[in-house]
């Protein structure tokens, strides 16, 4: 919360600490000094769930580090490392789920407040945890945002190792399933190679049907985690990281490297990120979008639905929308103003996760439609 001064106080709080008193036309009447803030992390419910084997989640982790001296942005890409690295969770990193290809294809970009570094990977292969690799881009080099085999070059020369192949015995049972549901001329179910194959459906049909049968996780088709934070000194940085929409046709790149889309971070009103149908997000570039509302003076959650609502008007193809004429998709934003507000908005009711003073724990998003 900010604290708003009267001319006539600021003066007599000058005179009584032995300063001259400024002249009147050195003195801009709207001098807000800010209170002590509280430092918090926040980030999508999976950064509060898997552990990747450890004691911590992501949020713990990175509000540990960040209150311990470590810098914000190093503190927040320590935390969710331990989801890219978990292969519990297979929307991000290591064991995400593959495109149709078979490749895991990752992206990620981060941002830091203070120092206005900004970096970013897209269709990076080989890599387990993109957002080190992002954070390298915007520490080390001239650049925003490097795709591809150039990323995975420039990984290599930073001394990451490339592995072969980052799918896990389960993420590529995942893709097999698929493949069998959308290419059933060549891959057959050897239990059932004697009856007359299924019929080839769309990728995404099979895909939201895989989802609803139990072999992806609903939160996973399109997944990513993004994860921001402010410091007692009101710093803020974020950073978001994802293996992309499942069984995506191979590189594609979605929002989560694109900064104003997958992140936005302006250390002198806030941070925003999102998890999702990321083509929804990059059309209309929300993040930035938030974070400009926060710069206006608007709640988090404020600030978040009017995204949504932009999100809404701006899709109107019928594959999009339900029965009720609104979108059919899952987008959800987690945000973060530089008095340490913060909310998460989505579509419908969803999760986020905090962590501060008080401990790590997951919180009710805002829906836009309830
Ligand atoms: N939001 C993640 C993606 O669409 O790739």
């Amino acid at each position: 919360m900010s604290q708003k001064l009267s001319r006539r106080s600021l003066i007599a709080a000058g005179v009584s600490a032995g300063l001259a008193p400024l002249a009147k036309s050195e003195f801009t009447t709207n001098i807000f000094i800010p209170k002590a803030i509280n430092p918090v992390v926040i980030s999508s419910a999976n950064g509060n769930s898997v552990k990747n084997g450890g004691s911590e989640t992501c949020v713990q982790t990175a509000f540990r580090l960040m209150t311990s001296g470590t810098d914000i942005l190093e503190s927040l890409i320590a935390g969710v490392n331990i989801v890219e690295s978990d292969p519990a969770d297979t929307s991000v990193g290591y064991g995400g789920i593959p495109n149709a290809h078979g490749v895991v294809q990752l992206d990620s970009c981060c941002m830091h407040g203070p120092k206005k570094w900004a970096g970013g990977v897209a269709a990076l292969e080989g890599v387990r945890n993109p957002s080190k690799v992002a954070h390298l881009v915007a520490t080390s080099t001239d650049h925003h945002l490097l795709v591809g085999k150039g990323a995975q070059d420039f990984a290599r020369n930073m001394g990451f190792e490339i592995e072969a192949d980052l799918n896990t015995e389960r993420s590529r049972k995942v893709w097999l399933e698929w493949l069998r549901r959308t290419d059933p001329e060549h891959y057959l179910d050897p239990s059932k190679r004697h009856s007359p194959p299924p019929t080839a459906k769309s990728g995404m049909e099979a895909t939201l049907a895989m989802a609803q049968e139990g072999w992806l996780d609903p939160e996973h088709v399109w997944g990513t985690i993004n994860c921001n934070g402010i410091n007692a000194n009101g710093d803020i940085a974020g950073v978001t990281t994802t293996s992309g929409l499942a069984f995506k046709i191979p590189g594609r790149v979605g929002d989560s490297p694109i900064l104003g889309a997958g992140l936005y971070v302006a250390n002198e009103a806030g941070a925003a990120g999102s998890t999702g149908r990321g083509e929804a997000n990059l059309f209309n570039l929300c993040s930035y979008l938030i974070v400009e509302e926060l710069r206006r003076g608007a709640h988090p959650k404020d600030a978040g639905l009017a995204a949504l609502k932009r999100v809404a008007v701006n899709t109107i193809e019928p594959r999009l929308l339900n029965e009720r004429g609104r979108p059919n998709f899952g987008l959800n934003f987690y945000i973060l103003d530089k008095q340490g507000r913060h909310a998460g908005v989505a579509f419908t009711p969803s999760r986020y996760a905090v962590c501060d003073a008080n401990g790590p724990r997951t919180e009710n998003s805002e829906p836009l439609y309830q």
